[in-house]
């Protein structure tokens, strides 16, 4: 087996998937058929490695790691369930001006409901694991994680254990089904007494809480549970049969009326500033409340106004995530490594003597760029503040220069691409005539690493998500020419054995393998339009623009069309994605560059050789009288913001153009209406005034 330090990163993500399946297996094989697979030797060595990987790779650490899973015991061993209501996550504010910008958000949208006063609550963000209990005439009946918020697992009998989740809801005026949210976490004092006993008892110690809370909860024998003592606060609700509560913090009351700890640090106000004190207050009681928080969570008071506000790809508009600051560690910069992403950008790479901050060992810190780097002063060999705050890559804050080595030399930022040699760049920001921050390798798509980047990209899970074409598959395929532009992977399987070896006699193949390739690309075949979108790798187009587009031109030809027109200068085509609530200048410029140029579009037109995109479809209501419209707004409203009446079309299946054509069935036009309107009536489309539109939509 090759030496942990001896591998690249590829292979250390490849080795890590492999040993949490094969640690899994084996786990089942001892746990669940009391039929252990191989010698506690062997299964030790697996794990050691697992942890010597994790240890030098920590940004590769899977979800599903052996390392998580504590005493491990997973596997397949809960049945999936399906959340009725997606258990959403939340947006982030790292600092005062983030939280004063969510609150003036939330005005501007409301701006035209005269005389209204927007509460707020504002309570601790619990650092635990979010689970959902589903509650039918008052008994707990179910209980699942989070998962990926659409599906989670079935941890019914571990969340029995926990004393503070009733199994029979208190009281009276609950709806006949109703799923509880909130966090399952550990507190301060159990983690301690649990270390302190793996400790007597020489077993494994535990990292963190969360992490303890979290392979507590996916314990296939619940008695470890309920041995953890875990606790659980209750926060939101997913699924009701009936509405219970007309704000969320009568919401929070009525649970806890139910029976369900709510936390007892929850204000609801009308000011920011006191929103801004109660974080301050919140943070100088971080260290004695006795379990771990991240932050504080604001949340719009009002649940019609809620759901007025709406949504973004997976978070509430109306509630965001006032993290605290990050946490820090003195280390050393090994190396300054440069890596080469998709769109040519070289990102610099610190590469760290391993250290722990907040409770994770950390070896790779991000440099951002060189500008980054020059304003720092950071050097090889160099002591550096590292920090890291939840998620994110971990950080060099400052260089510690009274530790500075003598004779140390100031970084150089190469000029030419580490991969194909091609020169590298800083291209002129054309907004602000400065050079822009990345310097970027001018190779396109014949650098290697763009070109394979691209296509790792088209292939991941949030894009296309085809199984078993992973990164190091991408590789090897683009290295031997099977795959070189998206099109190739749609016809692997007709040419292989014709212009290529058969790929199940190459190495690391076989039969089945290939064939499985094979199936999970042809379940690609029809992919949804908005993970097309963003496959495509557009500069400034993420999943959520991605989304944007695909709702608001429905099928693929429409996007392409109106994109590529933008890129040869048409105005109304310019206009029209202008429109696009979510999308400015900087998208509208990308997407026309990237279809005015010839190799793009022709690998998109190969592309759409070999795949067939599946219409966007819109899924909400579809008995609203609007339900597959096509509407447009133009000229002034007064019952509402352009914003809102968008969001509540769409609520109602409609979908929302920026520009008239021989397509768009509903014309809502204001006062001060002009070319939109004077188009629609040459069309003959229905046009109806505001008034006329609400009374439409009920
Ligand atoms: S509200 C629709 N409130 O944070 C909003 N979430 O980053 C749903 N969390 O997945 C979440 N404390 O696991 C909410 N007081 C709190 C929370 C909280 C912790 C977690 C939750 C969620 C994650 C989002």
């Amino acid at each position: 087996m090759a030496d942990v330090e001896g591998l690249t990163k590829d292979e250390a993500r490849e080795e890590l998937k492999r040993l949490a399946r094969e640690i899994a297996a084996h786990d089942k094989a001892y746990y669940l058929r009391d039929a252990p697979s191989i010698s506690d030797a062997e299964y030790d060595a697996l794990r050691q490695r697992n942890l010597a990987i994790e240890a030098r790779f920590p940004d590769l650490k899977r979800s599903d790691s052996p390392t998580i899973r504590v005493g491990a015991v997973v596997g397949d061993g809960f049945s999936k369930v399906i959340h009725a209501v997606p258990m959403l996550s939340l947006g982030n504010a790292f600092n005062e001006q983030d939280v004063r910008d969510f609150v003036a958000r939330a005005r501007k949208f409301f701006a035209r409901d005269k005389n209204l006063e927007l509460a707020f609550t504002a309570e601790p963000k619990i650092d635990g694991l979010s689970a959902s209990l589903r509650y039918e005439n008052g008994m707990f009946v179910q209980g699942a994680t989070r998962g990926d918020g659409t599906v989670g697992e079935d941890i019914t009998a571990n969340l029995k254990t926990i004393a503070e989740i009733p199994k029979r809801l208190k009281g009276t005026g609950w709806p006949e089904v109703i799923e509880v949210r909130g966090e399952v976490y550990m507190s301060h004092a159990d983690f301690a007494a649990l270390n302190k006993q793996a400790q007597e008892t020489g077993g494994q110690t535990y990292v963190n809480p969360r992490n303890t809370a979290a392979g507590s909860l996916r314990q296939l024998d619940s008695s470890i549970t309920a041995s953890r003592n875990l606790k659980f606060f209750a926060y939101a609700w997913g699924f009701v049969s009936a509405p219970f509560a007309e704000t969320q913090w009568e919401a929070i009351q009525r649970l806890n009326e139910w029976g369900f700890r709510t936390n007892p640090l929850t204000i609801r106000t009308t000011s920011v500033e006191e929103m801004l004190a109660h974080y301050r207050s919140i943070e100088a009681q971080r260290a004695s409340l006795g379990y771990d928080i991240d932050g504080v969570v604001y949340k719009l008071d009002r649940l019609d106004l809620q759901a007025r506000w709406g949504f973004v790809a997976r978070a509430p508009r109306w509630a965001i995530a006032h993290k605290f600051p990050a946490e820090q560690a003195s280390t050393i910069l090994e190396a300054i490594d440069i890596q080469v992403g998709r769109t040519g950008a070289l990102t610099p790479v610190a590469r760290l003597k391993p250290v722990t901050v907040g409770g994770v060992v950390v070896t790779n810190a991000t440099l951002h760029n060189a500008d980054e780097i020059a304003r720092k002063d950071i050097r090889v060999g160099d002591s550096v503040v590292v920090q890291r705050a939840g998620d994110v890559i971990p950080q060099i804050v400052k260089v510690n220069l009274d530790k500075r080595p003598s004779g140390s030399v100031a970084y150089v930022f190469p000029d030419r691409c580490p991969v194909c040699n091609s020169k590298a760049t800083r291209e002129i920001n054309e907004n602000t005539g400065e050079p822009d921050v990345v310097t970027r390798c001018t190779g396109g798509l014949i650098c290697e690493a763009q070109a394979v980047e691209q296509l790792k990209h088209f292939v991941s899970r949030r894009a296309l998500d085809i199984d078993g074409l992973g990164d190091k598959q991408v590789a090897a395929f683009y290295k031997e020419g099977r795959i070189r532009l998206p099109a190739d992977i749609f016809k692997l399987e007709r040419r292989d054995g014709v212009d290529f070896p058969l790929l199940a006699e190459q190495e690391g193949w076989g039969e089945q393998s290939a064939k499985n390739l094979f199936a999970a690309i042809d379940a690609r075949r029809a992919p949804d339009l908005d993970r097309l979108i963003f496959a495509l790798g557009i500069r400034h187009v993420g999943e959520t623009t991605g989304v944007l587009l695909a709702k608001s031109f429905g099928s693929f030809g429409e996007f392409e069309r109106v994109a590529s027109a933008a890129g040869e200068g048409n105005e109304e085509a310019v206009e029209n994605l202008l429109s696009i609530d979510g999308i400015g200048q900087t998208v509208v410029a990308s997407l026309g560059a990237f279809f005015a140029n010839r190799r793009n579009r022709a690998a998109v037109d190969d592309l759409l050789g070999v795949i067939e995109p599946k219409p966007f479809e819109l899924n909400v209501a579809t008995d609203s009288e609007v339900a597959g419209k096509t509407v447009v707004f133009t000229g002034s409203l007064e019952k509402m913001t352009r914003a809102e009446a968008k969001a509540m079309a769409e609520r109602l299946g409609a979908r929302v153009s920026g520009s008239v054509s021989k397509k768009t069935d509903i014309l809502v036009a204001g006062p001060g209406a002009g070319s939109k309107l004077k188009k629609a009536e040459e069309l003959g489309l229905t046009i109806l005034n505001e008034d006329e539109w609400l009374k439409l939509v009920g």
